[in-house]
């Protein structure tokens, strides 16, 4: 149990000094009683209302977003680049401190997990972890099984040999030249999969990662929709 002005400062994205001013105008309920004391005690069981919209009262939060192309997941911006940035989906939810799990290029789309867990983000990214990432890759060129083969011994880059990918050829259009493959890699080195792709003589002209260790993206979630992860899903990244 915490107070509720606290509350509302942690949770609900408004100051401490704003929480008092939102108490006083009466803007606030719990449990559907309106609340004016700023000492008033409530907790995770309570339903906690701020202008009617539920203040989730939650330390660590967890949710998958589907990125949409355009948007940066790096926490640095790049100079001259006002491109908006992952965090931004997030703003009505006043939480503070989220960050996406790992990066992905900026037009990049697919699966992210975006938390305010700092531990579960260094246990998933930190160097020595291998969790295998599966992206789906729309290629200029025809993948044939040589393809398959070189992605399964790796490859040499300036600054490390990449482990084994698994290539699977989903698609190859003779006439466009184009392909649709999925890769799945064990590491996350910068732009890897389009550097491997590159290794092979093929341009990636679309990328989207469909899967992350054992969580896949919900199809459901359109570009730049996202959604809280259950506690089954959190359990088992
Ligand atoms: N590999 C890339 O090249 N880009 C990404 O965004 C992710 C993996």
């Amino acid at each position: 149990m915490d107070r509720i002005d606290k509350l509302l400062s942690n949770y609900g994205g408004v100051s401490r000094a704003e929480a008092k001013n939102l108490l006083k105008a009466g803007r606030v309920s719990v449990n559907g009683t309106p609340v004016r004391d700023p000492a008033f005690k409530a907790g995770e069981s309570d339903e906690i209302l701020l202008e009617g919209k539920k203040i989730i009262t939650k330390k660590y939060r967890y949710f998958m977003l589907n990125k949409p192309a355009g948007y940066i997941s790096s926490t640095e911006k790049e100079p001259g680049d006002d491109s908006p940035n992952v965090i931004d989906l997030f703003k009505e939810e006043g939480i503070k401190g989220l960050f996406p799990v790992g990066r992905l290029d900026k037009d990049t789309t697919g699966l992210l997990i975006v938390t305010n867990d700092g531990e579960l983000g260094h246990r998933l990214t930190s160097p020595g972890k291998h969790v295998d990432k599966t992206y789906e890759a729309k290629v200029k060129g025809i993948l044939t099984q040589e393809h398959v083969a070189s992605f399964s011994k790796g490859f040499d880059f300036k600054e490390f040999s990449s482990a084994p990918a698994v290539l699977e050829i989903l698609k190859v259009n003779e006439t466009t030249e184009y392909s649709v493959a999925r890769v799945t890699i064990s590491e996350g080195k910068f732009h890897q999969v389009k550097r491997m792709f590159l290794k092979v003589g093929c341009e990636v002209v679309e990328l989207k990662r469909i899967s992350m260790g054992n969580m896949k993206l919900d199809e459901s979630l359109k570009p730049g929709e996202y959604r809280e992860l259950s506690e089954d899903e959190v359990k088992n990244i």
